[in-house]
């Protein structure tokens, strides 16, 4: 089968009701991104830090998967796709998706304070102030942070290099490592963009798609599952 590898940001969750981060005048939620999603933030204030995501956590088990994230699940009858997802959120999975890479983490899960592989499921949308890991030390929320190591980088780095179709779905591309994958995707691959602002980036083969990811993609997939490319 031949190996469709899609990066995916939050465009893609935009339609099921989750904010992107960079569509309104910077602010997320009404929150600088750096005052709750860094290090530093979780040591002067954790309990703000920690109230954040639980609200993000709450809105994400209240959003359903759309058309793009179903789309993208039904390639998988013809194709061997593997997903690298900027979200937090467990769409894909729960459209059916079965090869999910989180580059920065997911806010279902919780991950030691001081062991960053150390991580667990979370029952419900609360992890409450008190709750400690393994080692003893207070969960956070499973996601990277501004500043912290994108720990699956790598690995996502050598499936772009192994595809042999690519498709960008919903991101601005404004945060590295994330945005310089497409580099690695050798150059006489296609590269599809689903995005209704198309990202500023220099590529070969590139196939611009302006729409929004409830129409792109399933129009893109119904056109992969009947001709072959
Ligand atoms: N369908 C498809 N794309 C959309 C839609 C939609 N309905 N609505 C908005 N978009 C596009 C925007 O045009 C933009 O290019 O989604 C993109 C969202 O960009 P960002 O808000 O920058 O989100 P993303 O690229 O995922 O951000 C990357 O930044 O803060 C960090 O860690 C966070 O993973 C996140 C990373």
């Amino acid at each position: 089968m031949k190996r469709v590898v899609v990066l995916t940001g939050a465009g893609i969750s935009a339609e099921s009701g989750l904010k992107t981060f960079r569509d309104s005048d910077g602010l997320w939620e009404g929150y600088n991104i750096e005052d709750v999603a860094t290090p530093g933030a979780w040591e002067s204030n954790p309990e703000l830090v920690q109230d954040f995501y639980n609200q993000r956590r709450r809105s994400v088990l209240e959003a359903v998967p759309n058309a793009a994230h179903y789309a993208l699940a039904k390639l998988e009858e013809k194709y061997d796709v593997t997903i690298i997802t900027q979200n937090i959120d467990d769409l894909h999975e729960r459209g059916g998706s079965t090869k999910v890479i989180h580059l920065h983490g997911i806010i279902t899960r919780s991950q030691s304070g001081i062991k960053a592989n150390l991580t667990y499921p979370i029952n419900g949308w609360e992890l409450k102030m008190g709750e400690m890991c393994e080692l003893g030390s207070q969960l956070r929320a499973h996601v990277v942070w501004f500043g912290e190591a994108v720990p699956m980088i790598e690995t996502a780095a050598q499936i772009c290099a192994k595809a042999e179709l690519f498709i960008l779905v919903g991101t601005s591309l404004a945060v590295y490592p994330a945005a310089g994958l497409i580099n690695y995707v050798p150059r006489n691959v296609t590269k599809y963009i689903i995005d209704p602002t198309i990202p500023t980036t220099t590529n070969n083969r590139m196939v611009e798609m302006p729409y929004k990811a409830t129409v792109g993609v399933p129009m893109l997939i119904d056109e992969l599952m009947e001709n072959d490319v």
